[in-house]
């Protein structure tokens, strides 16, 4: 074994990647099967967690590397299941990356509708973060896996985007939660990070940022403007990160979050 394979390398461990139907989570899969994990997605929508695992199996070369479960992060009958069917498949998992979430509404602070704003926390915070750790750290625990979690966080969680604020309440305590739950599970040897990506072109996102011709909104081209290495970040950039993160590399790094912005945070004039 090559000694970046033997540092870096996934091989012999299998992630639990929520969100695994969508864009980044599914690039982020590709990269863990790639550096040779056993990956698992989880997401609500089955349609699209089989064709992001025909595409990672392809990538990787071993369609029996990839698996999915569907699952609602948003109930936790749904994630213990969820878990005990996952363990079965490949007989334990030791990294977690949290990347389910998504925002709903976007408007004036005197328009917030309560509804959404509730959605859109438990979405981000409580199915997107809390409850998957809480269920994972608790199998972990009880069988001395020393694991590793990664969660997503936003530019919006360090200063709040205008007019979508649930999002950002939400991603500013993912970053929070990272620090706490660093510190809580330290003694157990687990370890939990997070990255921050910049501005990705994703479904969730591509009306706020690109018109239909492919050009930049207004929105869009504030971003630009404001991205010292220019344009919107692609998928792959976000494998290096969450590789090292995952890996054996990392084993004193936790309680942290990487941006992964081009630059975005360190704007000035
Ligand atoms: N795209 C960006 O620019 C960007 C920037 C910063 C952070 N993020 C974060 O990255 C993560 C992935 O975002 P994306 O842009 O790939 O979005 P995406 O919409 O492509 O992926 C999100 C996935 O979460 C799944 N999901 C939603 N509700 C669920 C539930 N209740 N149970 C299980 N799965 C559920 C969706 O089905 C979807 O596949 C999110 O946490 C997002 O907030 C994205």
């Amino acid at each position: 074994m090559s000694y970046l394979d033997k540092k870096y390398g996934l091989n012999g461990k299998t992630a639990i990647i929520t969100g695994g139907g969508g864009t980044l989570c599914s690039a982020i899969a590709e990269g863990f099967a790639c550096a040779g994990a056993n990956i698992i997605l989880w997401d609500i929508r089955p349609d699209a967690m089989k064709e992001k695992a025909d595409v990672i199996a392809k990538a990787c070369g071993d369609n029996k590397k990839v698996s999915f479960v569907e699952v609602n992060l948003m109930e936790e009958d749904s994630i213990a299941k969820a878990l005990e069917k996952s363990i079965k498949i490949y007989g334990s998992v030791e990294i977690l990356l949290n990347g389910a979430g998504g925002n709903r509404g976007k408007g004036p602070l005197v328009d917030v509708k309560t509804e959404d704003f509730e959605f859109v926390m438990k979405l981000n915070l409580l199915a997107g973060c809390i409850l998957p750790t809480k269920h994972i750290a608790k199998y972990w625990i009880d069988n001395k896996i020393k694991g590793s979690v990664i969660n997503i966080a936003s530019m919006a969680g360090y200063n709040p985007l205008s007019g979508i604020w649930a999002y950002s309440s939400a991603k500013a305590a993912v970053m929070n939660q990272t620090m706490g739950h660093a510190k809580e599970l330290a003694k157990y040897g687990i370890r939990v990070n997070a990255i921050a990506p910049g501005f990705f072109i994703a479904d969730q996102n591509r009306k706020l940022l690109l018109n239909d011709d492919g050009t930049p909104t207004q929105r869009g081209k504030d971003v630009l403007a404001k991205t010292p290495m220019g344009g919107f970040g692609l998928p792959e950039y976000l494998t290096g990160a969450t590789i090292f993160l995952a890996s054996d590399a990392a084993q004193f790094v936790t309680g942290v979050t990487l941006p992964i912005d081009g630059g975005y945070l360190c704007d000035n004039i």
